[in-house]
C-alpha cells in the first residue's frame, strides 16, 4: 500500500512559507477559539460523524469480534480525530445473517459485543469527551429470530401475530409459486415459503422478514424503542432503508422483477419512497422532540435527489443521506452538480446536507478512485466489482489514494455534515482477496458466488504494525486481515506527519476551528477541471481534478492533500487556503 513520502523541506515552518506548505497545524490560527461542539439543538447541522462498524473496530476480549468495550478503549483515538459524533452500526443480538442488520431484539446488546451497561458506559464516556452517539435503527425488517417472527410462524395464517409481517398466499396450483416475481436486494427471490404454505416478504435476505408498517403495534413498538435508546443516551438515529417502510401491497401485486427497479413516477413505486412513509416519521419526530436537545435522525434513503428533502424535513427525520458524491466519478463537473443540487435541496427544507464517500456497504473510496473511470460515468461503488474467480479490474492504488485524499479534503470543506467510515482516515483500500470460505456477506452466497459482496470494506481495523490481528484484538479477527495492514496501522501512521491519518487529523482540526456558516460561494476559473469554492471566513477549497498542475489562487495554503510547490496545485489534489487578510 502506498503512503506518501514527503521531503521534510516541504513542510511549513512559518506562515511566511505558506504557499509551499502541506500540513500546517490548525493551532496556527491562534489559541482559545471556540470549540465546534454544541450543546444546542443544531449540533448535527455541520457535524463530523464517524461510523464505527462495531464488530470490526476493536476487540477487547480476544474472541475475534469487535465489541463495545473495544470502542470504549479507543475513545482517546476517536477524540484525537476532532469528530463530533460516532455512529454505531447495529450492535443488537443477531445471527449476523446480514452483518447485524438482522436484529433479534431492538432493545438489547449482542452478548458477544457486551451488555446494556457497556452501552451506557460507552455513551457516558463519549459524552465526557464531547462526542455524541448515533445508533442504527433497522425498521424495515426484523430478523427471523425475533420473538415476533417466531410468534407469527406459530400462530398461523390470518393471525394478529402474522399481521406484523407481510404474509401472503402463493400463486398457482396449491399456492406453490411466490405471490409475485420480486427478487430480493441481496439476490434470490424476495419471498420465502413457511411450512403451512404461506409466503413472507423479505426485501433483503430470508433471515430479514419485512415488517408491516400498517400495523399499529409495529408502529408503537418502534416509538418505544426510540425512547428506550434516547433514555440510554443515544443522541440520534441512522434510519436503515428509510424509504422502504410504506408499501402498497394491494392485489394483484405488480410485476417488478429484480429489485430495486425504480422506473415509476415519483412516489408511486409499490415498495419504495411512498409519500405515506412520512406519516411514520412525523410520529417519530414527536418522540425526538420530547428530548432536550431533540434527538436527531438521518435517513438512509436511496431516492432521487429531488425526493430527498422530504426525508430531511424538520417535521420528519431532519436529515437524509446524500450518496451522490459517493456515486460521482472523479470528475469536476459531476462534483459541482452534486454539490449544488444537494445544497439547494437541503436548503429547501431548512436542513443541512450530508456528505459521504465511504461506508460499510460500498467499495472504499481509496480503491474506487483507482479503478478505470470513463468521464461522465458514475464511480463503480457496487459490491460486485471483484469477481469470485479472483479477477479484478485494472487498479491503480496509488492514484486511488491520491484522489481519495483530495476528495476527502473537498468534502470536509463543504457546508453540512460529513460522515466518515472507520478506516478511511488510514487511507485503507478495499481488501480484495478474502478467501471464499471466510466470506460473510450474504451477497456472495445469494449471487451464486458471482459477487464477493461487502466484506472487503469491513475487515477489522489495524491498530499496530504487528500482532495476531494488528492490535485489533489478542487473537485472529473474524475476517482475515491482509499482511499489508500492518504498514497502514494507526500506530504506523500516527507519528508520520505525512500519513493519511495525519491529514485527516489536521483537516478535521482546521474544520473545527474555521467553523464557517453554512454558505458556499463558487469561484469560477477558466479551467473546467478545477473546483474552487469559498466559505465564510475566507476559507477556500480548490481541487484539481485534472493531471496537469494549475496555478493556485491567492491566499495562504494551510493544508493540501499532496504537496504543493511554488503556487502550483498538482493534479488530483485539493488545497485549502485562507485569504491572507484573514490570517492571524
Ligand atoms: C444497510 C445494509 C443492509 C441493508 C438491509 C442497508 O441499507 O446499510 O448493510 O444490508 O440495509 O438492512
Amino acid at each position: 500500500m502506498f503512503l506518501f513520502r514527503q521531503d521534510p523541506t516541504r513542510r511549513c515552518a512559518s506562515p511566511g512559507d505558506a504557499r509551499d506548505c502541506w500540513h500546517r497545524p490548525a493551532a496556527d490560527l491562534g489559541q482559545g477559539q471556540a470549540d465546534t461542539r454544541h450543546a444546542d439543538a443544531d449540533w448535527w447541522r455541520q457535524a463530523v460523524v464517524y461510523q464505527v462498524y462495531p464488530r470490526s473496530f476493536a476487540d477487547s476480549d480476544g474472541d475475534g469480534l469487535g465489541d463495545l468495550r473495544g470502542v470504549i478503549s479507543r475513545i482517546p483515538y476517536l477524540a484525537s480525530l476532532s469528530i463530533d459524533a460516532v455512529w454505531l452500526s447495529p450492535f443488537y443480538p443477531s445471527a449476523l445473517a446480514d452483518g447485524g442488520y438482522d436484529v433479534d431484539d431492538y432493545r438489547d446488546v449482542d452478548p458477544r459485543l457486551g451488555s446494556l451497561a457497556d452501552f451506557d458506559d460507552l455513551a457516558a464516556n463519549l459524552h465526557a469527551v464531547g462526542i455524541k452517539v448515533i445508533i442504527d435503527i433497522v425498521p424495515n425488517h426484523t430478523s427471523n429470530r425475533h420473538s415476533w417472527f417466531a410468534e407469527a410462524l406459530a400462530a398461523g395464517r390470518g393471525s394478529a401475530a402474522r399481521d406484523r409481517y407481510i404474509f401472503r398466499d402463493g400463486n398457482g396450483p396449491g399456492g406453490a409459486r411466490p405471490p409475485s416475481d420480486w427478487g430480493s436486494m441481496i439476490g434470490g427471490p424476495a419471498w420465502t415459503r413457511v411450512p403451512d404454505g404461506q409466503w413472507y416478504l423479505h426485501l433483503f435476505t430470508p433471515e430479514q422478514p419485512d415488517l408491516n408498517w400498517s400495523n399499529r403495534e409495529v408502529r408503537d413498538d418502534f416509538l418505544a424503542t426510540l425512547r428506550f435508546w434516547s433514555d440510554h443516551g443515544a443522541d440520534g438515529f441512522r434510519v436503515d432503508v428509510a424509504h422502504g417502510l410504506a408499501k402498497d401491497l394491494t392485489e394483484p401485486l405488480a410485476d417488478l422483477g429484480q429489485l430495486p427497479r425504480t422506473a415509476f413516477p415519483p412516489g408511486s413505486h409499490p415498495l419504495w419512497d411512498r409519500d405515506e412513509v412520512h406519516e411514520i416519521y412525523a410520529q417519530w419526530r414527536q418522540v425526538f422532540n420530547e428530548y432536550d436537545p431533540p434527538r436527531t435522525a438521518v435517513a438512509e434513503a436511496w431516492v432521487q435527489a429531488a425526493r430527498r428533502p422530504r426525508y430531511a424535513s424538520a417535521d420528519g427525520l431532519g436529515q437524509a443521506f446524500n450518496f451522490d458524491l459517493l456515486e460521482a466519478g472523479w470528475d469536476a463537473a459531476q462534483f459541482r452538480t452534486v454539490i449544488a443540487e444537494n445544497l439547494a435541496g437541503a436548503r429547501q427544507q431548512g436542513s443541512s446536507s450530508t456528505w459521504v464517500l465511504s461506508n460499510h456497504d460500498v467499495m472504499r473510496h481509496a480503491t474506487r478512485y483507482g479503478l478505470p473511470f470513463a468521464p461522465g460515468n458514475p464511480s463503480p461503488v457496487g459490491p460486485g466489482w471483484l469477481l469470485s474467480d479472483g479477477t479484478e479490474p485494472a487498479l491503480d492504488r496509488h492514484l486511488g489514494l491520491r484522489r481519495a485524499r483530495a476528495a476527502t479534503l473537498l468534502m470536509l470543506a463543504l457546508p453540512g455534515s460529513a460522515y466518515l467510515y472507520q478506516g478511511e482516515e488510514l487511507g485503507l483500500q478495499e481488501v480484495p482477496d478474502i478467501p471464499p470460505d471466510a466470506i460473510q456477506d450474504p451477497i456472495y452466497s445469494r449471487s451464486g458466488g458471482t459477487a464477493k459482496g461487502r466484506d472487503g470494506c469491513r475487515v477489522p481495523l489495524p491498530w499496530t504494525p504487528e500482532g495476531p490481528s494488528f492490535g485489533f484484538g489478542s487473537g485472529p479477527s473474524h475476517l482475515p486481515q491482509p499482511a499489508w495492514f500492518g504498514a497502514v496501522s494507526v500506530q504506523a501512521q500516527g507519528s508520520d506527519p505525512d500519513s493519511t491519518l495525519s491529514l485527516y487529523r489536521t483537516a478535521l482540526s482546521w474544520r473545527r476551528r474555521l467553523r464557517a456558516a453554512e454558505e458556499l460561494d463558487w469561484i469560477q476559473g477558466a479551467d473546467p477541471t478545477v473546483v474552487h469554492f469559498r466559505r465564510p471566513g475566507g476559507w477556500h477549497s480548490v481541487t484539481n481534478f485534472g493531471q496537469q498542475p494549475v496555478t493556485l489562487p491567492p491566499g495562504a495554503v494551510v493544508l493540501s492533500s499532496s504537496p504543493v510547490h511554488a503556487g502550483q496545485l498538482p493534479g488530483n489534489t485539493t488545497a485549502w487556503l485562507i485569504d491572507r487578510e484573514r490570517m492571524p
